[in-house]
């Protein structure tokens, strides 16, 4: 007897079937698909499609949302570490000994599946799932957004970077810097294109101000303080004026700066969901923490392309000059 399928998986690879796809950033590695203007490799589309079927969102519900690489690990560290604040300081958070991705889960991964794990009380999740495609129940619920964003020349560098680690941990031989690039300035990389990622998010900002918290990395670069202050106010949780007094705020900011994040030995030498198939080891999610990188790596050229590929997409939005 042919083996019993699964009906969902069954339903999804009929939709896929139908999508058009795209060679990703490897040598024979499976392709990605096209769904509702984004890219997606096999596994990340049937998190989203199943989380759009069955996700229920609730409106006291923070989603953290980025696209790849823009600063997800620092911002769920932050969002952790404030939330938990009145249970833990710096000496005794749960980031100590869980890296950040483990703190917070990841929708379209952790809860896509497993919609039980809904029955705990976790308030605080994380998406890279486009604004358009998000499961009806997040934009029905109210529920607040943070959104994280970053200079498209360091998306790239890191993403190649990322990118190029996990797909050689898989036995894929990454695309030399030149395609990958080519194939991120037409969007054709997971979860892009990434301008239309950004896009997406800024409008909903201007349709629903006080819903969607915008956050730049390189903002956040200069002024790690003022923002974790934002932060906390936005997530309804500000820090008291004798928080303030003792520091706490302060305290919050330097635990999650990348020099302390990247050196906890939970992120030199721990994996990411240990003990599953998808373990991976947390100092992926760490390499240089800085701004303007992408100058080691690119030529003024190149960066100018990109540069103007995001003018252009975004030009009279009001996000960028
Ligand atoms: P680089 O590759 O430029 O170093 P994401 O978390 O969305 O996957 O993004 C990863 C990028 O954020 C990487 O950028 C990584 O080094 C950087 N990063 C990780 N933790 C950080 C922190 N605590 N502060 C600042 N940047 C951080």
């Amino acid at each position: 007897d042919p083996p019993i399928k699964d009906a969902t998986v069954n339903k999804y690879g009929e939709i896929m079937s139908t999508l058009p796809r795209e060679k990703d950033w490897a040598k024979s590695c499976d392709d990605l698909y096209q769904y509702q203007g984004f890219w997606y490799t096999g596994f990340f589309l049937e998190g989203i499609l199943s989380a759009q079927d069955h996700f229920k969102a609730r409106s006291t519900d923070i989603l953290l949302v980025s696209c790849m690489k823009t600063g997800t690990t620092w911002l769920k560290a932050l969002a952790f570490a404030i939330f938990t604040r009145a249970s833990f300081d710096t000496s005794s958070n749960p980031l100590l000994s869980k890296g950040p991705h483990d703190c917070i889960p990841f929708l379209e991964v952790d809860l896509a599946q497993e919609y039980s794990r809904r029955d705990m009380e976790i308030q605080l999740l994380n998406t890279h799932i486009p604004y358009t495609s998000l499961p009806k129940s997040i934009i029905d619920s109210g529920c607040k957004i943070v959104y994280i964003w970053r200079d498209p020349k360091d998306v790239f560098i890191s993403t190649w970077f990322y990118v190029g680690k996990v797909l050689a941990f898989m036995g894929f031989e990454p695309l030399p810097m030149e395609e990958s690039f080519e194939l991120f300035c037409r969007g054709i990389l997971t979860y892009g294109p990434y301008w239309d990622h950004v896009l997406g998010y800024w409008k909903a900002k201007l349709e629903f101000p006080d819903r969607i918290l915008f956050l730049k990395y390189e903002e956040m670069q200069k002024d790690t303080y003022f923002y974790v202050k934002k932060l906390a106010e936005f997530m309804g949780y500000p820090f008291t004026s004798l928080e303030e007094e003792n520091g706490v705020a302060h305290k919050i900011t330097e635990f999650c700066n990348f020099e302390n994040l990247s050196n906890l030995q939970v992120n030199k030498s721990g994996k990411h969901r240990e003990n599953t198939p998808m373990a991976i080891d947390n100092n992926i999610f760490f390499r240089k923490g800085k701004v303007g990188d992408w100058e080691n790596h690119l030529t003024p050229e190149m960066g100018a392309r990109l540069d103007g590929i995001m003018k252009h997409k975004l030009m009279c939005s009001g996000l960028i000059a």
